[in-house]
C-alpha cells in the first residue's frame, strides 16, 4: 500500500486519518451525551476531562490531516451518474471539516469562558476572565453542532451505500 493519495485511491495516511477519525468520533458523539446525564461528582468530573482531551485530540487530527491534504492531491473522482454529483460530495466533505472544527471550538471556548484553564497537549492556557453568557452560547452551538453532524454523517455514509450497491462503483477501494 502506498503512503502518499495517488491516482485512484488514498494513500496509508490519508487512510488512517479517516479511519482513526470515524472510530474516536463513533465514541465521542454518545460519550458527550451520556456525560451531560450524569450527577455532579468527582467522576463526572473525570470522565469530562476525558471527553475534553479526546475532543482536543479530534481537533488536531483534522488540523494534521487537512494539511496533509493540502500537500498530497486526492485521488480524482469516481465517475458521476447524475448533475452535480462531485459538487454533493465535495459539498459534504468541506462540511464534515467544517463542523468538526466548529464542534471542536465551541467546546473549548466554552470551557475557556467558564474562566477554566485547558491542556491543550502541548501547552496550557485559560483566559484572564470568564463569561457565563459566551460560555452559555458556545455550549449551545456544541449541541446543535453535534446534531449537524450526525446528519452529515448519515448523508455520507448512505452516498457510500448507494455508490456501492446501486451504482455498483469501487468507490470504498479509495478509501479501504
Ligand atoms: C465519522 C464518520 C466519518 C467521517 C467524519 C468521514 C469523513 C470523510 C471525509 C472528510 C472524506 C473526504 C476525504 C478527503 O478529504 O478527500 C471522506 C471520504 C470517504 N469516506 Fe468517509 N467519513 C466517515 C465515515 C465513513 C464510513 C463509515 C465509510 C464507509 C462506509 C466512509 C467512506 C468514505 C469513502 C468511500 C470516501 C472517499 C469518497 C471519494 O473520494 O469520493 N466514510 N470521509
Ligand atoms: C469532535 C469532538 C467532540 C464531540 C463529538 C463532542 C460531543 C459532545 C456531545 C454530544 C455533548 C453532549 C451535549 C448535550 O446534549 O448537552 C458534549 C458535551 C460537552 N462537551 Fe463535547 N464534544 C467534542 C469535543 C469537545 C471539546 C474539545 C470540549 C472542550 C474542550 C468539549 C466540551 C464539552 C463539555 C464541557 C460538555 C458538557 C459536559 C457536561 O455538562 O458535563 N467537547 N460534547
Amino acid at each position: 500500500m502506498r503512503f502518499f493519495n495517488s491516482h485512484n485511491e488514498y494513500g496509508l495516511l490519508a487512510k488512517l486519518f479517516h479511519w482513526l477519525t470515524f472510530i474516536v468520533l463513533i465514541a465521542q458523539v454518545p460519550f458527550g451525551f451520556y456525560l451531560v446525564g450524569l450527577e455532579f461528582s468527582d467522576e463526572r468530573i473525570e470522565l469530562e476531562n476525558i471527553h475534553i482531551l479526546v475532543g482536543i485530540t479530534i481537533f488536531y487530527l483534522t488540523l494534521f490531516r487537512l494539511i496533509w491534504k493540502f500537500f498530497n492531491k486526492s485521488p480524482s473522482e469516481t465517475k458521476s451518474f447524475f448533475k452535480g454529483q462531485v459538487f454533493i460530495g465535495k459539498a459534504n466533505h468541506f462540511l464534515l471539516y467544517v463542523t468538526i472544527f466548529s464542534i471542536t471550538i465551541s467546546g473549548i471556548l466554552k470551557k475557556l469562558y467558564m474562566g477554566e484553564r485547558l491542556n491543550f497537549i502541548f501547552f496550557k492556557y485559560g483566559f484572564e476572565k470568564d463569561n457565563f453568557v459566551l460560555a452559555d452560547a458556545y455550549y449551545e452551538f456544541h449541541i446543535y453542532a453535534n446534531y449537524l453532524l450526525l446528519a452529515l454523517v448519515s448523508l455520507h455514509i448512505l452516498a457510500v451505500i448507494v455508490h456501492h450497491f446501486v451504482f455498483k462503483d469501487k468507490i470504498l477501494n479509495k478509501i479501504t
